[in-house]
C-alpha cells in the first residue's frame, strides 16, 4: 500500500489495527523493534536469494503479527523493499521475538533450507561421532577374542599392490579431485534445494522449448553435466596411467583386510598410514564404491528423473520406473554426505599436513604447502556456494533458455 513518504527519524505512525482504531503504533512507542526490524530482515533476504526473486509485494505486511505465519506465503519479502520508504512496526516484533526460528519467518526458503542442512549436518556429525564413542569400547573388547589377534596379524589392513602402481599424486588427480569437491559442495546444494523448496526463486525454459524447470533444477543439472566430464575424464586417466590398482580391488584379500582396516580404527589403533604408495583395503574400497558405484548411480538415476529421458519409449520406462530412480537418488546423495564426513575427518585425523600434501600439493612432504592450497580450495568452494543465487545464476542461465520469475 502506497504511504506518504517523510525522512522524519521520530517513530512513524501506521494503519490502525483495528477498524476505527488509533494509528498503529501508539505515538513514542516500541522504539526498540523499530530500530532492529531493518537490519533482521535485509539479512534473511540476502540468506533466501530473494533479490531475483521478484516476489510479490504483500501491502497487508502491517497485518503480518496479527495474521501469522503460514497465512502469507512472503512477508520477508514484502518487507524488504518498504523500510526505505517506511519501516512496518507491526512485523518487527515478530521478527525480533524468535530471531533465529524459522517458524518466524514462515516461506524463505534459503533461510530455512540453510539451517536445516545446517542443523543436519551437525546432527549427523554427532551421531557419528558417538556411535564411534560407544564401537570403540565393543571393538577393543573384540581384540581380546581368541583369534583375532592372529587375524589381524595376517591380515594387516592392506594387501600388496601389483608391482606397476606407481606411487604418487599426478596432477590430474589433484584436479579432478578438487573440482570434484568443487562440484560435488554445489550439486549437493541445488539437489537439495530441488527437493525442498516448495516455491523457487526463478525458473528456466529451454531455448528449443520444453518443459519449464526451476533454476536450483536447472543449475544442478548443468552441474551434473560438468561433473560427468570431470568424472571420465579422471577414469580415462586413471586406466589410461594404471594408477587403477589403487582404487580397484586386484585381490580377495581386500576383503579381510578391510576387516581389519576397520576393526584398527574403532579401536583408535589406526592402521599405519601409507597412502602415497597404497591405500589400506577399507579406504580403497570406498574410493572404488565412490567412484565405480555411488557416482554412476547418481547419474543413472539423476537422468532417468531429468527431462533428457525419452517419455515415450514405454517399454522402458515400465522396466525402469521413475518412481524407482527417485527412491535410489536421494539416498545416493546422503551416502555422498556420509562419505565425505567420514573421509575429511579422516584426511585430517591420520596426518593432515602429509595426506593434505598428497592430494592438494602432489608432495610426500610435511609442511604448510599443501595446506594452503587445500584452503584455495575451499576459499574458491565457498565463493561458489556463495554465487549460486539467483541473482548471479539468472544471466548464466538466461544464456542457455529463458529465465522467468514464475
Ligand atoms: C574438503 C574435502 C576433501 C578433502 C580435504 C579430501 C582429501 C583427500 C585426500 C588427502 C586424499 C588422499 C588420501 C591419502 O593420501 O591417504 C583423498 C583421496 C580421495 N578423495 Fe578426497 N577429499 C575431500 C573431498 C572429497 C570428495 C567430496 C570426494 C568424493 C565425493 C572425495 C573422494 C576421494 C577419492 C575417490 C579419493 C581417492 C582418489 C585417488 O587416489 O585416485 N574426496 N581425498
Ligand atoms: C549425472 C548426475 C545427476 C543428474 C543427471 C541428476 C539429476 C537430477 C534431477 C533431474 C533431479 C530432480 C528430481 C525430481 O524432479 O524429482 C535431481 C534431484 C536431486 N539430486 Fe540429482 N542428479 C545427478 C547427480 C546428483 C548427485 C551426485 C547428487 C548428490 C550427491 C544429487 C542429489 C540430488 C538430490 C538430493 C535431489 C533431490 C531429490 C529428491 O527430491 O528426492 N544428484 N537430480
Amino acid at each position: 500500500m502506497p504511504t506518504p513518504a517523510s525522512g522524519a527519524t521520530p517513530l512513524r505512525r501506521g494503519l490502525p489495527r483495528v477498524p476505527g482504531g488509533e494509528p498503529w503504533p501508539p505515538a513514542g512507542f516500541a522504539p526498540a523493534p523499530v530500530a532492529a526490524a531493518p537490519p533482521a530482515a535485509p539479512k534473511l533476504v540476502s540468506r533466501s536469494e530473494a533479490p531475483a526473486a521478484p516476489v510479490v509485494p504483500t501491502p497487508a505486511a502491517a497485518d503480518e503479527a496479527v495474521a501469522p505465519a503460514p497465512a502469507s506465503p512472503a512477508p520477508a519479502p514484502a518487507v524488504a523493499p518498504t523500510p526505505a520508504v517506511k519501516p512496518p512496526p507491526a512485523v518487527a516484533p515478530a521478527a525480533v521475538e524468535k530471531p533465529g526460528k524459522p517458524a518466524a519467518e514462515p516461506r524463505l526458503y534459503g533461510a530455512r533450507t540453510l539451517g536445516q542442512w545446517t542443523k543436519r549436518m551437525i546432527l549427523l556429525a554427532v551421531a557419528a561421532v558417538a556411535a564411534a564413542g560407544i564401537l570403540v569400547l565393543a571393538a577393543r573388547g573384540v581384540t581380546t577374542l581368541p583369534g583375532v589377534p592372529e587375524f589381524l596379524k595376517k591380515y594387516p589392513g592392506a594387501y600388496s599392490l601389483p608391482a606397476t602402481a606407481e606411487p604418487g599424486f599426478p596432477w590430474w588427480t589433484q584436479w579432478a579431485h578438487f573440482l570434484n569437491v568443487f562440484l560435488m559442495a554445489l550439486i549437493i546444494r541445488s539437489g537439495y534445494h530441488v527437493r525442498t523448496q516448495q516455491k523457487p526463486p526463478a525458473y528456466w525454459t529451454p531455448k528449443r522449448g520444453g518443459k519449464k524447470i526451476s533454476i536450483n533444477l536447472w543449475l544442478h543439472q548443468a552441474l551434473d553435466i560438468v561433473w560427468l566430464a570431470n568424472g571420465l575424464v579422471f577414469v580415462v586417466l586413471l586406466f589410461a596411467s594404471g594408477r587403477w590398482v589403487r582404487i580397484v580391488p586386484t585381490s580377495w584379500e581386500v576383503f579381510p583386510n578391510a576387516a581389519s582396516a576397520l576393526l584398527q580404527y574403532m579401536t583408535l589403533d589406526w592402521p599405519v598410514e601409507t597412502g602415497w604408495v597404497n591405500y589400506n583395503s577399507l579406504q580403497q574400497l570406498m574410493y572404488f564404491i565412490v567412484v565405480f558405484i555411488a557416482a554412476p548411480l547418481a547419474a543413472v538415476t539423476g537422468v532417468r528423473l531429468s527431462e533428457f529421458w525419452p517419455k515415450n519409449a514405454k517399454t522402458l520406462n515400465r522396466l525402469y520406473p521413475i518412481e524407482a530412480a527417485r527412491a535410489v537418488h536421494y539416498p545416493t546423495m546422503l551416502f555422498f554426505v556420509v562419505f565425505i564426513l567420514i573421509h575429511v575427518f579422516l584426511v585430517f585425523a591420520t596426518g593432515a599436513l602429509r595426506n593434505l600434501n598428497h592430494m592438494f600439493g602432489g608432495t610426500d612432504a610435511v609442511n604448510w604447502a599443501g595446506f594452503w592450497l587445500f584452503a584455495a580450495a575451499i576459499a574458491v568452494t565457498a565463493a561458489g556456494w556463495y554465487a549460486a543465487r539467483p541473482l548471479v545464476l539468472a544471466p548464466l542461465a538466461r544464456l542457455f533458455g529463458q529465465v522467468s520469475s514464475r
